[in-house]
C-alpha cells in the first residue's frame, strides 16, 4: 500500500522535478525565453557535450578515424531514429536537414503523366516548391485536398480524391508551420488502404522508389557499365556526412525517448494552450491556428505592428520567436492570404511563468501601438 501511495506521489510531482533538472541541462534557458522551438529548440548539455567531444577527437586523430572510432554511437543514432517511428535501423538514412531527406523520397518517386500529388493546403513551402518543378518535368498533376470547416484536411475529400485516381503512385501530404493538428493518421489510413506512398519509407515501399542519386554510400558498381543499390535505405544516403551532427542527433533522441514522446507533446500543447488564450485575450491581438486538436505552435498578430517588429522587440527582451512568411506557406496564403504572423513554439522546458512574461511582454507592445 505504502508504495502504491509513494508511486502516485512521484508522478503527481514528478514532471516539475524533471522540469527544474531539465532546464539546469539546457544551458540556453538561464538567459532567454526561448519561444522558436519549432525552428530550432535549445541543446542540452549532453548533446552539446557529444558533439563536442566528438569534435574534438576529429581534430585530435582525423575525420575518418574519429568516425571509426565512433562507429557505435553513429549506429545508435540509427537505432534510436527507427525506435521513435517505429521502424527498423535498416529503415533509416541519415541527411543533414529534413529537407533533404524529404527530397530523397520524394524526387525518387518515378511520375508521369496521369500521377496526381495529393497535398494539403498546409504543405510546406520547400515541398510544395518541389511538386511544381516535378509536375513541370513530369507531366503529374498537383491536387490539393480541400479543408473541412476547421482548417483541418477534409479526411471525405481526401477518401473520394484517392478513390478516383487509378492505381498510379502518389505522394501525400508533410507537415506545417501554422496549423499543424492535421489528422496524420486517418491520413496514413486512407493511404496505407489504398496503397498510396505517403512520408515514412518502409521496407515495402522501397522497391517503388527510384533513388534520385546514386553515389558510392547508395550503390556498388559492378565491375563493368552497371551498379546495384545498396539494401535497404542506405540506397538514399550520401557517403560524406557531419558525424559531430549525427552523434549529437543520437544524443538528442535518446533525450526524447527517456523522457517520452507523449509527455513531451503534453506539455508543449499545455503550454501552447496557455499562451493562445493568453494571447487571445489581449487588445488588439489575434490568434490564427485553426483545426480541432491544436498543437504547441501559436501564431498572432498585433494590430498596426509588422510581425518583423513585433519579433525584433520580443528579442530584444530576450525572448525569441519566429514569423512566418508566404513563401513556406503557399498555398495556405493563396487561400487566406494571412501572412506575416509571429510564431510562438514553446518546448516541454519552457515554464509557464515564461509563458506569461511573453503574454506580458505582448501586451505591452500592444498597448504602446495603441491597443490599452
Ligand atoms: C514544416 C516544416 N517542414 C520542414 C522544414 C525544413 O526543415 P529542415 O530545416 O530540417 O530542412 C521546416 C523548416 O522551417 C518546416 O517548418
Amino acid at each position: 500500500m505504502t508504495s502504491r501511495v509513494c508511486v502516485i506521489v512521484a508522478v503527481m510531482t514528478g514532471w516539475r522535478m524533471d522540469l527544474d533538472q531539465l532546464r539546469a541541462q539546457t544551458p540556453g534557458c538561464l538567459h532567454r525565453i526561448h519561444l522558436n522551438n519549432a525552428g530550432a529548440a535549445l541543446m542540452s548539455r549532453s548533446t552539446l557535450e557529444a558533439m563536442t567531444a566528438h569534435l574534438r577527437l576529429e581534430a585530435e586523430i582525423g575525420g575518418y578515424e574519429a568516425a571509426a572510432q565512433a562507429q557505435e554511437q553513429i549506429d545508435a543514432t540509427s537505432a534510436a531514429l527507427a525506435q521513435l517511428v517505429g521502424g527498423r535501423s535498416e529503415e533509416v538514412a541519415l541527411f543533414d536537414n529534413s529537407t533533404h531527406a524529404w527530397n530523397a523520397a520524394f524526387y525518387s518517386i518515378p511520375l508521369g503523366p496521369g500521377d496526381r500529388i495529393l497535398t494539403g493546403r498546409d504543405e510546406y513551402g520547400s515541398n510544395v516548391l518541389a511538386y511544381l518543378q516535378v509536375a513541370r518535368r513530369t507531366g503529374a498533376e498537383i491536387v490539393v485536398v480541400p479543408d473541412d470547416g476547421e482548417g483541418q484536411i477534409d479526411v471525405g475529400a481526401l477518401t473520394r480524391l484517392v478513390d478516383e485516381t487509378d492505381q498510379a503512385d502518389r505522394a501525400d501530404p508533410g507537415a506545417d508551420q501554422r496549423r499543424p493538428g492535421q489528422p496524420a493518421a486517418a491520413v496514413g489510413r486512407i493511404a496505407r488502404d489504398a496503397g498510396v506512398l505517403y512520408l515514412w519509407v518502409r521496407d515495402a515501399a522501397l522497391e517503388r522508389l527510384d533513388p534520385f542519386v546514386a553515389e558510392i554510400r547508395s550503390a556498388t558498381w559492378d565491375g563493368g557499365r552497371g551498379f546495384t543499390w545498396a539494401d535497404g535505405a542506405r540506397r538514399f544516403e550520401t557517403w560524406e556526412n557531419s558525424y559531430v551532427n549525427i552523434i549529437g542527433l543520437g544524443a538528442a533522441l535518446r533525450q526524447a525517448l527517456e523522457l517520452g514522446l507523449d509527455a513531451i507533446g503534453d506539455r508543449c500543447r499545455t503550454l501552447g494552450e496557455r499562451l493562445r488564450e493568453g494571447l487571445g485575450q489581449l487588445p488588439g491581438v489575434t490568434t490564427h491556428d485553426l483545426g480541432t486538436h491544436r498543437c504547441a505552435i501559436v501564431t498572432a498578430k498585433i494590430a498596426g505592428l509588422s510581425a518583423d517588429d513585433v519579433a525584433a522587440a520580443l528579442r530584444r527582451a530576450t525572448i525569441n520567436v519566429s514569423t512566418t512568411v508566404a513563401g513556406p506557406n503557399p498555398l495556405d496564403t493563396e487561400e487566406r492570404g494571412i501572412h506575416p504572423l509571429v510564431r510562438f513554439s514553446p518546448h516541454y522546458y519552457n515554464t509557464e511563468a515564461e509563458i506569461d512574461r511573453a503574454v506580458a511582454a505582448v501586451a505591452e507592445l500592444a498597448s504602446s501601438a495603441g491597443h490599452p
